[in-house]
């Protein structure tokens, strides 16, 4: 059988950084996100007994880069003695530019494969698989605002809000096209061992969560604005203590953080967050995404600006 599924990235507000488990991929700190709606990428998988690999084709081009990844996943889904498939995976975004690209594509693949093979699972036994391969893809199976609690046997993805219930837009700012120099694995394995500031980020992390899970459950836009902002900051200091340091930042970044700033000073409902990239994701209220758009558009630097509500987490579109 041939599956395709869809799935959209997420942005995580309480971040994911730094790993308990390397082997099983577990995070050290538990994380909030939202699901995004306009960006995605699709997945379709279709075994053939005739291949002697796995084959993968990115945006219609052959692609060997994240063939190991996408393979380890089939193995810990299906199991090893599975029938090698033919993989096609199409998003309308950069990928590997810290716009979540693996989040999408592993929330996608562990749908489209389920199905493809006829197994029945779970979504929480999806989002184990998903978050395997990557940790924030686990969050793309669900939709609205998602918590992943990092618990002793392993991880648990909720909802918290769904979708409907606080409508927000994200107005994302891209500043570079090109794929990142160093993998978030490598980054945060480099923070780990490095940044001063590591095991303060780790400690502070269930604090951070609370109040932020506070904020969206009364819809306290200003008091998730404050948090999210703080653990990103908080984040990125983590990185650029590292040695060697991780700045992911360009000078249009930077920029795209004063647009914010000076948009907050005018009173319009709008905050920052930033991923191991380049590019701002500006959240804010639906009613001033028009406004965040223009201010974001004429910051210098900025290559395009793309605009989203929150969405539904991964799902099937077609079996046959
Ligand atoms: O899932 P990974 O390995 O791509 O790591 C994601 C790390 C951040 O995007 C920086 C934070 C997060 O929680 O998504």
């Amino acid at each position: 059988m041939r599956a395709t599924a869809i799935a959209q990235p997420n942005i995580a507000l309480i971040k994911y950084w730094g790993k308990r488990d390397i082997a099983q991929n577990l995070p050290a700190v538990g994380s909030i996100s939202i699901t995004l709606s306009e960006l995605y990428t699709e997945m379709t998988v279709q075994p053939d007994a005739s291949l002697k690999r796995d084959e993968l084709v990115v945006n219609g081009e052959k692609s060997s880069e994240m063939l190991p990844r996408i393979s380890a996943c089939l193995d810990q889904l299906i199991g090893l003695e599975r029938t090698f498939a033919r993989i096609e995976s199409r998003s309308n975004f950069p990928i590997a530019a810290g716009l979540a690209s693996s989040a999408s594509a592993f929330a996608a693949l562990t749908v489209a494969a389920a199905r493809a093979t006829n197994m029945s699972p779970t979504t929480a036994s999806l989002a184990r698989h998903a978050g395997r391969a990557s940790g924030s893809a686990a969050r793309s199976l669900y939709g609205g605002y998602a918590e992943l609690a990092n618990g002793s046997d392993g991880i648990e993805v909720t909802t918290l809000c769904s979708a409907n219930a606080w409508p927000m837009s994200v107005v994302v700012a891209i500043t570079q096209v090109a794929a990142k120099a160093v993998g978030s694995t490598r980054a945060m394995e480099i923070s780990r061992q490095t940044s001063p500031f590591y095991d303060s980020w780790i400690e502070q992390q269930a604090g951070d969560l609370d109040v932020a899970r506070r904020a969206i459950e009364e819809h306290d836009f200003a008091a998730l604005a404050t948090i999210a902002e703080h653990n990103c900051l908080k984040m990125h200091s983590v990185m650029w203590a590292s040695r060697p340091p991780m700045m992911y930042w360009n000078s249009a970044t930077l920029a795209c953080m004063q647009t914010v700033r000076r948009l907050q000073s005018e009173g319009c409902d709008v905050f920052f967050t930033i991923d191991a990239g380049p590019q701002v994701k500006a959240v804010c209220l639906p009613g001033e995404a028009a406004r965040v758009r223009v201010a974001l558009e004429h910051t210098p630097g900025v290559i395009e600006v793309m605009h989203t509500g929150l969405g539904a987490g991964a799902r099937l579109l077609d079996a046959s």
